[in-house]
């Protein structure tokens, strides 16, 4: 059996962070998103290979996993000459497909037990099996309605603010039976939420769906980049590098911190990062592999990316930072600073 990762996405909402890396490996603490993912597929022993579905900056992705023996399973990079939508790029792998295929939304990150749906899979004889998470507010994502035996009955994507019946959308997993891709057409832009699902429906085939009420989130845009770390140091989402342990300060060995500075929990410090006298690092910070914080910054519930260099007595209060940034003394950067990689800011800037 196998897996496709569906990450071709340009991660439009999360720019500037995503101009120079892309979505699919943008960094939880120290480590690519799809290593979350990669590590939950893995959890299926009957899985063989990993299909990475791919279009937005194929290389720098293929850098990350090469063969894939570093995360334990091997993998398949695909590219498409042009995005060819949710549809069209499953179409596009199915020459390398052999019996039901999982497929997966490249920017979920959940706890469900994938042996628990391709079990139901199986004992309903379904030719697809989609899993359903209940949210507040359906508008940005597939509403999908069901009835009393999970059958779907509809298939909504996006659905208006008056079109909203019920709040069970789809979580972007599925597991598909191949011969079902008969009617994508090859080389096409082709929407799986907009035409596949619904035509299931309309053919009333074996369409069922898996309810999840556990952890599921989206990353898409930067409140929820921000969530998915908050929700991994409070515990709320079991994953490295807190495994569920709430509230630690995590900081590597190999980072140098002057004496005096303070650090407040939940917090992670990768390698290599120097944090100089005076400094304090709040609750539900990151700070990345390599960065500086000269004497007397505050860093409080900001994510800053590595190799980073933040000058004396600067102040971050929930910002995000990219790579290889350079933040003037003094500065002072609030909630809805978003700075990509490479930014530099004059001394005593305010953002
Ligand atoms: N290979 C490839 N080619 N991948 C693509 C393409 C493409 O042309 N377009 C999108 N993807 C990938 C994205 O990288 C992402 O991982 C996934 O497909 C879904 O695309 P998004 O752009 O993130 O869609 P969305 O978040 O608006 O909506 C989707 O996800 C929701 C759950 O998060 C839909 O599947 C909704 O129905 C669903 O509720
Ligand atoms: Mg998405």
């Amino acid at each position: 059996m196998k897996a496709i990762l569906l990450a071709g996405g340009q991660g439009t909402r999360l720019r500037p962070l995503t101009l120079h890396t892309p979505k699919p490996i943008v960094p939880i603490f120290n480590r690519p998103f799809l290593t979350y993912q990669i590590d939950l597929i893995r959890q299926i022993p009957d899985i063989t290979e990993i299909i990475l579905s791919l279009n937005y900056q194929p290389r720098r992705i293929e850098d990350v996993f090469g063969d894939g023996s570093s995360v334990g399973v091997p993998i398949r990079y695909l590219v498409e000459p042009a995005p060819l939508g949710t549809g069209g790029a499953i179409k596009f792998a199915e020459p390398f497909l052999d019996d039901t295929v999982v497929v997966f939304n490249g920017d979920v990150l959940t706890e469900i037990d994938l042996g628990a749906v391709i079990a139901q899979h199986r004992a309903r004889k379904a030719r697809a099996t989609i899993v359903l998470t209940p949210v507040e507010n359906p508008t940005a994502y597939g509403l999908v309605e069901t009835d009393a035996d999970s059958n779907v009955t509809r298939f909504l994507e996006k659905p208006k603010a008056d079109e909203i019946t019920c709040n069970t959308i789809n979580a972007g997993i599925y597991a598909l039976e191949p011969e079902t891709f008969d009617r994508i057409p090859k080389d096409t832009n082709y929407s799986i939420e907009r035409l596949y699902f619904p035509s299931l429906v309309e053919r009333k085939e074996t369409f069922v769906a898996y309810v999840y009420r556990g952890y599921w989130i989206d990353i898409g845009t930067p409140e929820k980049y921000t969530a998915v770390h908050r929700d991994i140091m409070d515990g709320r989402f079991t994953a490295p590098p807190f495994d569920g342990d709430a509230s630690r300060v995590v900081v590597s060995p190999s980072a140098k911190i002057a004496d005096g500075v303070v650090l407040t929990g939940p917090c992670f410090i990768d390698d290599e990062v120097v944090i100089k006298a005076g400094c304090r690092v709040g609750a539900h910070s990151v700070i990345g592999r390599g960065s500086h914080l000269e004497e007397g910054v505050q860093v409080d519930g900001s994510i800053i990316w590595p190799s980073t260099w933040i000058g004396r007595d600067a102040v971050l209060k929930d910002a995000i930072v990219g790579r290889n940034a350079h933040i003037g003394r003094n500065a002072q950067l609030g909630a809805s600073a978003l700075l990509g990689d490479k930014t530099v800011l004059t001394d005593y800037t305010r953002a």
